[in-house]
């Protein structure tokens, strides 16, 4: 069993920079792949940013979080990942670009080396189907924002052998979080009855049931949960939330996953989340008011 030291990383989204973050933090070389070195400043200042936050809470020591900005480095080359020991991919949730991500790491990486994708809604077959690994292809399902959410989705397919499974297992552990082991249906357990309740409360908004910040507050005060949906919906991305709506809704034709027409309205406008500045709430005051839709 090869020993995984270099982890790569493709895409540094909201969810690859926090996947490198806790990577590096846990003492792997960490390597990340963007398409631009503007995304990566942004990225690796966000990642600054958080570390910091640990030391301020006493969770971890300067010295650490000198360590583990020093084990992340940067290239646009997908190529360069090859000499990683598992590459755990964060793009756009989109099939064709992640195979044709891993088609073209696939020739180039070790035999050892193991494939993870971080998709939400896509399964891991389509993605391990693309490659001539899938006994060493798994999911690798982090959450946001991934240095405080404890869990790991690890999903195999009808083709993961039984020491990958392992190894990303293990692996998952190595980083601090708490991994459940998930069958490659499209959504896993958490997203397969999340989104439903997303989408819900988007159409709970078109329906004018109650007000943004009401629907937020009974969610809140009468489940126990820490934020209400909308609120959730920005900082999961409304564009990202949308394709995986869109690609559950094909997967299992129902309506519950099928994306409300506000939620296209809102993508088509820019209006993405906490990432865009502005989605149902806008983030340039603090604290972030309201945005009035016009509905
Ligand atoms: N947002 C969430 O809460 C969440 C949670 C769990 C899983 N996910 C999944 O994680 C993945 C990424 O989501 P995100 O929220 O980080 O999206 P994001 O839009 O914040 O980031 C996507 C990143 O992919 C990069 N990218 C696009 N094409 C690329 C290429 N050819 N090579 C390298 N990088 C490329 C983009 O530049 C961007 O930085 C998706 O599959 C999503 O479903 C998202």
């Amino acid at each position: 069993m090869t020993e995984i030291k270099g982890v790569g990383v493709l895409g540094c989204g909201l969810m690859g920079s926090g996947i490198a973050q806790v990577a590096a933090a846990a003492g792997y070389d960490t390597l990340v792949r963007d398409v631009s070195r503007d995304i990566w400043d942004r990225a690796r200042a966000g990642i600054e940013k958080s570390l910091a936050k640990f030391v301020e809470k006493g969770k971890l020591t300067a010295a650490q979080r000198d360590a583990a900005l020093k084990r992340l480095t940067f290239t646009t080359t997908t190529g360069d990942l090859a000499r990683c020991d598992i590459v755990v991919e964060a793009v756009t949730e989109d099939l064709e670009l992640k195979n044709a991500l891993w088609q073209e790491l696939d020739g180039r990486s070790a035999p050892a080396t193991i494939f993870a994708s971080n998709t939400s809604s896509l399964t891991i077959a389509a993605m391990a189907a693309a490659t001539r690994r899938g006994d060493r292809f798994v999911g690798l399902h982090f959450f946001n924002p991934v240095p405080l959410m404890p869990l790991i989705e690890v999903v195999r397919t009808v083709t993961t052998s039984e020491e990958t499974f392992r190894r990303a297992f293990a692996f998952a552990k190595s980083l601090g979080k708490e991994p459940v082991a998930a069958k490659d249906n499209s959504g896993f357990i958490v997203n397969l009855l999340l989104v439903p309740y997303l989408l819900d409360a988007i159409r709970a908004v078109e329906h004018g049931v109650a007000s943004v910040p009401d629907i937020d507050k009974a969610m809140q005060l009468g489940c126990g949960y820490p934020m209400g949906p909308l609120t959730l919906l920005d900082l999961v991305g409304l564009d990202t939330t949308y394709r995986i709506a869109e690609i559950m809704f094909t997967e299992y034709r129902e309506q519950r996953y099928a994306p409300p027409p506000l939620l296209k309205h809102m993508v088509i406008a820019g209006l993405n989340g906490r990432k865009s500045g502005k989605g149902f709430y806008d983030y340039s005051v603090d604290p972030p008011k309201l945005v009035a839709l016009g509905i």
